[in-house]
């Protein structure tokens, strides 16, 4: 009897918005516009098609390298969305939450941040999370701070290592979250680039040429089928 893989935790690397928009005669700004549009199709879509939680890479700890005002305006428009898709998060049941060290932005769009992970917290369809600021190693780093903490070097000589995993697995950004289960990457690039390293030990990974704006549920939905069909062992057999 065969039998096909859960999909609870699906993870997006949003890429492509810059090359839409320049192979159009466009500012890269246009091409993040039109990416929030398809932050919300496929959010809402995942909130009507049994994904528990989809978590998107929106601002990495590296897009700080950036022109000033590319930063800026990515800035603007996530406080815009915020603003915009709080009813499409009351209305469609989707949870909202951030990772990431939102301590570097400016205490506005912290409270944003903050309000909307509170209004929302009731959403039971889907939980939506929000990558601002955030690196895999940053997370894990800062996780491992607030795990040990209070060891002492003795505390640590003696510590199994079983046990080293699942202290810093609760001490992440991501705590009481399961593991990605499908990771994919949009806009041709073949890499991971500092996204939820730890989580994603034993996702399986999709990558397409399609830019971010272009993406759309129709291909979501065949990256799904073809993730289902796999047969994942994690290391066994
Ligand atoms: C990569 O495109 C994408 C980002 C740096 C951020 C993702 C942002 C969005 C999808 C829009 C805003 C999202 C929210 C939630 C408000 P790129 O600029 O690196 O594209 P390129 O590789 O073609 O230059």
């Amino acid at each position: 009897m065969s039998k096909t893989n859960t999909l609870s935790h699906l993870a997006i690397i949003m890429d492509g918005n810059g090359r839409w928009a320049e192979n159009k005669g466009l500012p890269r700004r246009e091409g993040h516009k039109e990416g929030a549009k398809i932050v919300r199709q496929i959010t809402t879509w995942c909130a009507h098609n049994s994904i528990c939680y989809l978590t998107l890479y929106a601002f990495s700890t590296e897009n700080w390298k950036r022109p000033k005002t590319e930063i800026e305006f990515l800035m603007q428009l996530l406080k815009k969305y915020l603003e915009n898709e709080r009813q499409t998060y009351l209305e469609n049941g989707i949870k909202f939450r951030a990772i990431g060290d939102i301590t570097m932005f400016n205490s506005p769009l912290r409270d944003m941040i903050l309000k909307l992970e509170e209004d929302s917290s009731k959403g039971k369809n889907l939980t939506q999370i929000l990558a601002l600021n955030y690196g895999g190693r940053d997370e894990i780093a800062r996780a491992c701070i607030k795990a040990f903490k209070s060891y002492s070097a003795k505390d640590l000589e003696n510590i199994d290592k079983t046990e080293v995993q699942r202290l810093i697995t609760n001490s992440l950004d991501t705590a009481g979250i399961p593991d990605v289960d499908l990771l994919i990457r949009t806009g041709g690039e073949m890499r991971i680039s500092n996204f939820l390293l730890w989580q994603s030990s034993y996702a399986e990974l999709a990558f397409t040429p399609t830019f971010w704006p272009d993406f759309s549920t129709h291909e979501l939905e065949n990256i799904i089928l073809n993730f289902k069909n796999k047969l994942r062992r994690f290391g066994g057999l």
